[in-house]
């Protein structure tokens, strides 16, 4: 598995990794209620994807198997926020989102960021924490959901490293 610079010729493999990774995985946050669905996967599609990729100062990053399948997908914003990490239902817990995020921090030391953040699912909570991110207050609600985790990590030496905290 690699992680590179995505392209917009990801666009369609990318988007649906985007959308199974929600409808799949993050099942504890939607409850597979449709309106929650609905909302959040409304800009998942390639055009949005596309101008992702095109967003030349931010990072949106994929993994990439051996076969050459995407098998994941990372965005980080210029601000340091984390605004997308999501892995394909085919390949959970092999290492993906960490490398995705590995390379998000190693990007946002090369801007001289000093912090990271972002708004986590319950489903991820537990893989941030273990990274070193920490719960910025109590976790938030929207119009459709409860249990929105804002997480913030310095990058501070060990954030250097790239370990769990
Ligand atoms: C939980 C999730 C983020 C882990 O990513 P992954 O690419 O599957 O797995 P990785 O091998 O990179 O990371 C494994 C880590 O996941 C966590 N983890 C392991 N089992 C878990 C479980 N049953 N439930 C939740 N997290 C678990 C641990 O932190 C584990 O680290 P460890 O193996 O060092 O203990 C991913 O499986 C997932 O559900 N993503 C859904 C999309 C999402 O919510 N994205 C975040 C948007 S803010």
């Amino acid at each position: 598995m690699k992680i590179r610079k995505a392209t917009p010729r990801d666009a369609e493999p990318a988007s649906l990794v985007l959308r199974r990774s929600i409808s799949e995985l993050c099942v504890r946050d939607h409850e597979n209620d449709p309106l929650i669905l609905q909302s959040w996967l409304t800009n998942k599609t390639p055009e949005k994807f596309r101008e992702w990729a095109e967003a030349a100062e931010d990072f949106c990053c994929v993994a990439v198997g051996d076969q050459g399948a995407i098998l994941g997908v990372a965005y980080l914003a210029r601000s340091g926020e984390i605004r997308l990490n999501y892995v394909s239902p085919d390949a959970r817990f092999q290492g993906v989102s960490g490398a995705l995020i590995a390379a998000i921090e190693a990007e946002a030391m090369r801007w001289g960021l000093t912090r990271l953040f972002l708004k986590s699912t319950a489903t991820a909570h537990r893989f941030y924490l273990e990274r070193g991110y920490r719960d910025e207050g109590a976790p938030e609600t929207d119009r459709l959901r409860d249990s929105i985790y804002p997480m913030a990590k310095p990058l501070d030496y060990r954030g250097r490293l790239g370990n769990k905290a």
